[in-house]
Formats: structure tokens, sequence, C-alpha cells
């Protein structure tokens, strides 16, 4: 096996991957384009295949079509019949659960990887001892693996898979079985470590909010295919489908229908056209169009008096009456019924001066009003079958 060469990098690409279990598509013509150095989470819900993904790329899985490159290296094309096993693509790999040999010491075991590599024993000391301190936990080489906590397991784990300094890395929910704070600080550690070490990272995940604190790219998978891949921002703001817009925590998708189209933008009727909203850009068509809108809960302005004073962006403004109301200590989340569809608002804490006594409380008629910028289109949603969700997400919302 070829010595490390420390702080390389590869990109991957993945062309047309397909890969079937007993006939069912687990990935479904999957392209991607991984830069060298770029850190990547997939994210999606459970079964969309994640883990089928990554275990296709560490060679644990034989996929059924397509090819895959780490660098300039194909390690699998199923038309040239071409398949490198596991150990010689150069790949580390972390799970969610921590796979340390109990039997071990802390250094035996980040150092094992070494030892098959034939690595000599000053070299590989050096080695597992420089790993342990970037981690961490030099000072614990000598103890057993299992005499150490759920998050310094975790990072042993993490040790062992980098000590070899592969050109890539996976990452399959390494963090799903730690405490939220610990989670916090081994999510910075590992973007660190990534960052250190030069390395590329695929790191799979159905934590909306790890997968865009963590990632320069996040690829949202549904069902075996991409629905979506952009920059943590991209995907937070500019959610290109109603799945996206569910998933990264969109409160209010609404179904409507384009109405009047001017230079600088178009309005859409929601709720059987008791209210509209202005989207700023080009329609999806013309007058007539069946599209979808998504804004936040955070970005509804909520107003007592009807008809609301004016605010400055917030063009879109419709009524409807408080459904439910509760307070949050940072915030109320208030539940509007306009024209029997529910809009999930927000209103923060340091807001709640502007009310009256009454001004929101349940069957009180208030103004709502979602400026542009914040209507995000999701054209293309004819089928309405996305749609189905959103009343769900919004009825369920009242907590
Ligand atoms: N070894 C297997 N045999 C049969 N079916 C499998 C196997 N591995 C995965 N699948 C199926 O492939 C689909 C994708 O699974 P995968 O484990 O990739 O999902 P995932 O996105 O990682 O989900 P999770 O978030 O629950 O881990 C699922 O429907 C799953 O049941
Ligand atoms: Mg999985």
């Amino acid at each position: 096996m070829a010595a490390s060469g420390g702080g390389r990098m590869s990109g991957v690409t993945i062309t047309g991957l397909i890969k079937e279990f007993g006939g069912v598509a687990a990935v479904e013509q999957l392209d991607l384009d991984i830069a060298p150095g770029e850190f990547v989470t997939l994210l999606g819900p459970s079964g969309c295949g994640k883990t089928t993904t990554l275990r296709c790329l560490a060679g644990l899985e034989a996929p059924d079509r397509g090819e895959l490159a780490i660098g300039e290296r194909v390690v699998f094309s199923a038309a040239r019949a071409t398949f490198v096993p596991p150990d010689k693509r150069d790949v580390g790999m972390v799970f969610q659960s921590y796979g340390l040999w109990p039997h071990m010491t802390v250094g035996g075991n980040v150092g094992y990887p070494l030892k098959l590599a034939k690595v000599g024993k000053a070299e590989a000391r050096r080695r597992v001892l420089e790993i342990l301190e970037q981690v961490g936990l030099a000072d614990r080489a000598d103890e057993m693996a299992t005499s150490l906590s759920g998050g310094q397991q975790q990072r042993v784990a993490l040790a062992r898979a980098m000590v070899n300094r592969p050109a890539l890395m996976l990452y399959d929910e390494p963090l799903s079985n730690l405490d939220a704070k610990l989670r916090l600080s081994m999510r910075t550690q590992i973007r660190e470590l990534h960052d250190a070490l030069g390395s590329t990272s695929v790191y799979v995940t159905h934590d909306q909010e790890e997968a865009i604190a963590l990632a320069d790219r996040v690829v949202v998978m549904n069902a075996g295919r991409i629905e979506q891949v952009g920059s943590p921002r991209e995907l937070y703001t500019r959610p290109a489908n109603a799945f996206v817009a569910d998933f990264m925590g969109f409160q209010n998708l609404l179904s409507g229908t384009v109405v009047d189209v001017a230079a600088d933008g178009y309005v859409v009727d929601l709720a059987g056209a008791t209210a509209a909203v202005r989207v700023a850009g080009r329609p999806p068509g013309p007058a007539g169009t069946p599209m979808a809108v998504a804004f936040r809960a955070s970005h509804v302005r909520v107003d007592g008096q009807v008809p609301p004073p004016a605010v400055e962006g917030v063009s879109s403004s419709f009524t409807g009456r408080v459904r439910s109301r509760t307070y949050l200590g940072s915030c109320v989340r208030v539940l509007v019924d306009i024209g029997g569809e529910l809009v999930r608002a927000q209103v923060d804490e340091s807001e709640l001066d502007r009310f009256g006594p009454d001004e929101l409380s349940v069957g009180r008629e208030v103004a709502l009003g979602v400026p542009t910028a914040r209507v995000v289109p999701l054209p293309g949603e004819s089928s309405g079958q996305e749609a189905a969700p959103v009343s769900d997400l919004a009825r369920a919302g009242s907590g």
C-alpha cells in the first residue's frame, strides 16, 4: 500500500450512480461533482439513500450502474467492470457507532490502519500521537479505548480514520449518538480538522442545522435522487422546490395562482384569492399559472390594526383570524386562518409592545404582511402533490 501523502486533496466525481436492492432503487441516477478540499453534506430524510451513496464511495457496496472517481482515479465503473476494493481507495470513514476495538488502547486503535499498512513502529507511534494531539486526546493514548466517554471514543474513531491522511473522508451521522452540547463542539472540531488536514469530506446527516453549519455545499436528497445542490445560504434562503423548502424549515408553503404580472414582479393569489403576495422576478407562466410560494414564520409581519400601518418593503398584505397563539419566551408563535388555510407567523418578544392587550388573542382579526424579498417562488407545483404536507405542517404547528 502506498505511504500516506499528507494533505493531498482529491475531488470526487459521481456519474449516473444507480444502486438497487432487490430491484428497488436506493440511489437513482445520481450525478455529483465534489471539488478537492470541499466539504459536502448529504442531507435528506431516512431512507433517501445517503448511506448507500457513501458506502458506494467507500467500496463497501458495488453499484449497479455508473462511475465513481476519486481524484483522477476511477474506483468504480460498471461499463469497464472496474472495482477498486475499499482498502485501496484512500478513504477514511467514521460511522455513527464508534467501532473501536475494546481490547485495544486508544493508541492501538488509532494506529491499527498504520499497522495494516506496515508502517514502522516508531513512525507509527509518532503519527498516532500527532493525530491524537489534533483531537485533544494525546494524553490518553495508553488507556483502554472503552474507558473513554462517548464523545472521546468518537474522537478516537475520527483520529483512526484520519491517521493515514486519506484523500477523502466519509462521515455517516457520526454525531447522532452524542448529546446536544457535545454535538456542537464535535461539529466544530470536525470542520477544523477538515481544514487543517486539507482533506475532501462527504458528510451524511438528516439534521438540517448540522448540514448547513458544516458544509461548503449541501446536497438535499429525496428517494434516491438529488433535489437541490447549493451553498448553505442558497438552500436556506432560496429552496428550489417544496420538498427542499419543507426540509429547510419553511413553515409556510402555500399553493396559489399567478395573477398580475408587472415588469418588476408579479402577484400570486393564495387561499382562494383571500390573500395575495407579491413576488420579485419573472413568473413561471402567464396569469392563471398554478404555483406555490414559501416563506418563513419569522418573516411574516403581524399587525393588530386592520388595515395595518404601511411598513417599508412589506407590500403583500392580507388579513386573517388568530387560530392559536403560543408564547415561547423569545417569541410568540401565531397561527392565522386565511380563507381556510393556515399561515404561521412569529412575533419576537421585543416586538410585543406594538400590540394592545387583546390584539393577538384567539379569534381576533390581524393583518399579515410578507416582505417581497422573503417570498420564495416554487414553480411547477401544479401536481399539487407537494402542497399536501404544507397544511399538515401548519396544522401541527401550533406548538
Ligand atoms: N443492504 C440493504 N438491503 C436491502 N435494502 C437496503 C440495504 N441498504 C439500504 N437499503 C434500502 O435502500 C434505501 C436507502 O437506504 P439508506 O440506508 O441509503 O438510507 P439513508 O438515507 O442512509 O437513511 P437513514 O437516514 O435512515 O440512515 C432504503 O429504502 C433501504 O431500506
Ligand atoms: Mg443512513
